[in-house]
């Protein structure tokens, strides 16, 4: 079965950012309010309850963020998903680990071939033998995922799906899919809610219904 996700269409044209509350250092820099903040969480809290279903009662799990986009994606549905482990009489074990990459580009022009390091995090052996989560801000072209899940292999986790709040429609896609899918958005540059450019935007207020947003990478100027 192909993976259900909300459809953001190419001409989405988001929200008006004067109809919400943006912080004063951003206001200049961004462009239309475009995936409201109640609507993630909405989606977040389903995408909980699938995994839930497909991972079954029987075993714990082990949930990996990748950093730094996907911490508040990873916190938020690892919420909804220790409220569905309350409230039932069939619940799981879950801890989480952490890894931070770093991809970068190699070789010259028509031969480059990405490279991803890791550059922090827990030891992977922590994955040996068991089912794993691996919990993702945004697939753009895939690559970073395809050879991240060829690292994890090495550990010979039991079972290994991956949760994307996002994936991106681009051109430049190898074609990777993960198992569960959020939102997948138009080929437009989307920051907020952890997502970043050069590290700004990450710091859009949590508890506001506005803090993602979308802009053409060439068009945003960092403060
Ligand atoms: N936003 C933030 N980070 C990203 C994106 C994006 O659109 N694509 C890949 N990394
Ligand atoms: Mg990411």
């Amino acid at each position: 079965m192909a993976t259900d996700y909300v459809k953001i269409s190419d001409d989405e044209k988001g929200y008006d950012l004067s109809m919400f509350c943006v912080p004063k250092h951003y206001e200049d820099d961004l462009e239309r309010v475009y995936i409201p903040h109640g609507l993630i969480m909405d989606r977040t809290e389903r995408l909980a309850r699938n995994i839930v279903n497909d991972f079954g009662y029987e075993e714990p799990i082990v949930a990996l963020c990748v950093l730094k986009g996907g911490y508040r994606f990873f916190g938020d549905l690892l919420n909804y998903i220790s409220a569905l482990n309350r409230n039932t009489d069939r619940s799981f074990q879950m801890s989480v680990d952490f890894i931070r990459l770093k991809s970068y580009q190699v070789g010259q022009n028509d031969q480059q071939t990405g490279k991803i390091q890791v550059i922090g995090g827990d030891n992977l052996e922590n994955l040996r033998g068991k089912n794993v989560m691996i919990v993702e801000d945004i697939i753009d072209t895939g690559k970073t995922m395809l050879k991240l899940l060829d690292l994890v292999k090495d550990y010979e986790p039991k079972k290994v799906r991956v949760v994307s709040l996002l994936v991106k429609r681009t051109p430049h896609s190898v074609g990777y899919r993960p198992e569960y899918i959020g939102f997948e958005v138009p080929n437009k540059f989307v920051v907020g809610y952890a997502l970043d450019y050069n590290e700004f935007f990450r710091d859009l207020n949590p508890r506001l219904p506005n803090d993602t947003f979308t802009k053409y990478a060439s068009e945003i100027k960092p403060p």
